[in-house]
């Protein structure tokens, strides 16, 4: 049976139809109001309003529960390759033994860059930000394949070709950004195991392949490979409501996850402990400044929008990095720091007030460390891992029959009406 909320003001009454999902979670469904009752609703960030329904992940921050498609996002880790969690997210369903034989055909036999994509590289600035470098050349590639597909398969096939391309970007960037010769893809190599060969082969030194380093990475990957309605979500949504192709729309979200509020803090969380360790180790300064108000300082890798309770994310890498600094024998000091700080912080009573936990990116970048890659493609590494999710994402709002262009309304504050005043009369 249908349910209702009823809203009054001035002796108006309107009913509104309550929406509710598959694990109970209700919303009120205001797609009428304005042209019911001249009102619209105001929610800065977001933070109370849901932007569309989605059947491809499931939070409860209260809880937290993370689940792909239904799937426990422990039982991916533990048992998943992230081939399979990216099939998985955009199909709906975990690929058949033959399904995956395919996907990977697929991405082998589009994994390769467009020769004439690397001058592009090498026009950057050497000291430009991998992130920026990804964001343009995602889109530099609408211009290399400009046929997106109309049929499902064809739209498969730029879909793949995506996946495909990004991490074999993301290594090369990293080599021309050192000068080194540009590694290609190997068809005999498994996703992670080619991402890691690309960055680390050298002609003189070949890449010996570290099976605790390609697992830690494919762990890495899946824990971020979605997050339903994140801020670089929201932007591949809502860029792509505009009906733009698809690779202007992932750009939008990789420059969205730049941010050092958003993927950029896994990058900002080592640059933060390396500040405490060269400040002698102490967390209790850094705690105090993250409570400080007249301090903009924050604890980074600290606190999130949803999860109101620590990130299952967050768990399985602070033991990932456990786990991967014994195999390969890495004492790492950041680590110890970054413990102690969790320590201290979950016993403090600010933190506990305001229901900051540790999030991914709190120890995510101790397990990139420990892999290898450089502090500055931490967040590329994150793009790497999410870009499953914002396909997923972008091709449900496309198959959906009822998405519009977002186009959000605003109250205004500014003048009222007033004339326009000549230059000789101004004061
Ligand atoms: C990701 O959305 C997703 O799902 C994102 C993500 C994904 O997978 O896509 O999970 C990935 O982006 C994780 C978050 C990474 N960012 C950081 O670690 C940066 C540090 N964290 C904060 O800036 C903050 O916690 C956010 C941005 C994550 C969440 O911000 P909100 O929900 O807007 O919360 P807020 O800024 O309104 O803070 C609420 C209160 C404030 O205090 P009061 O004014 O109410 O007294 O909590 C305080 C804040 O000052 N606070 C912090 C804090 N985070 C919040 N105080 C100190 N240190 C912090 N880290």
């Amino acid at each position: 049976m249908e349910e209702f909320v009823t809203l009054t003001y001035n002796g108006q009454e309107i009913k509104l139809p309550v929406v509710i999902g598959t694990e109970g979670e209700k919303a009120i469904d205001i797609s009428t109001l304005r042209q019911d009752t001249g009102f619209i609703t105001l929610d800065p960030g977001y933070a109370n309003t849901g932007s569309c329904l989605s059947a491809i992940t499931y939070m409860d921050g209260e809880k937290g529960i993370l689940r792909y498609r239904g799937i426990p996002v422990e039982q991916l880790a533990a048992h998943a390759t992230f081939k399979e969690t990216a099939y998985l997210l955009i199909n709906g369903k975990l690929p058949n033994r033959e399904q995956l034989t395919h996907f990977s055909v697929m991405l082998n036999d589009n994994s390769l860059v467009h020769e004439d994509l690397r001058t592009f590289f090498q026009s950057f600035p050497r000291a430009s930000h991998p992130m920026g470098i990804l964001s343009a050349m995602v889109n530099a590639l609408r211009s290399f394949y400009p046929e997106l597909g109309s049929t499902e398969e064809e739209i498969n096939i730029t879909m793949t070709r995506l996946l495909a391309k990004v991490r074999t970007m993301a290594a090369m960037s990293y080599k021309i950004s050192r000068g080194h010769k540009v590694i290609y893809p190997r068809p005999d190599m498994t996703y992670c195991e080619n991402f890691l060969n690309m960055m680390f082969d050298t002609p003189v030194k070949p890449y010996e392949i570290n099976r605790a380093a390609v697992n830690a990475l494919r762990v890495f990957w899946i824990l971020h490979a979605d997050h339903e309605q994140n801020c670089s979500t929201s932007a591949v949504r809502v860029v792509g409501s505009a009906r733009v192709n698809l690779y202007a729309a992932i750009s939008s979200g990789i420059a969205a996850l730049w941010g050092p509020l958003h993927g950029g803090a896994n990058q900002a969380v080592i640059e933060m402990l390396s500040t405490i360790q060269a400040d002698g180790g102490d967390p209790i300064k850094a705690i105090e400044k993250a409570k400080d108000k007249n301090d903009p300082f924050r604890l980074m890798g600290f606190g999130h929008r949803v999860y109101k309770t620590y990130d299952p994310r967050a768990k399985i890498m602070k033991k990932m990095c456990d786990e991967l600094l014994e195999t390969m024998q890495i004492d790492d000091p950041l680590l110890d720091i970054a413990k102690e700080l969790e320590e201290v912080a979950r016993k403090d009573s600010y933190f506990i007030d305001h229901n900051l936990y540790p999030n991914i990116d709190f120890y995510s970048g101790i397990v990139l460390r420990a892999v290898g890659i450089p502090t500055n493609m931490f967040t590329v590494m994150f793009a790497i891992g999410r870009l499953p999710g914002w396909i997923a994402q972008w091709k449900e709002s496309m198959d959906d029959p009822k998405w519009k262009i977002c186009r959000p309304r605003q109250v205004y504050t500014g003048n009222q009406e007033y004339e326009f005043v000549p230059i000789h009369a101004r004061i």
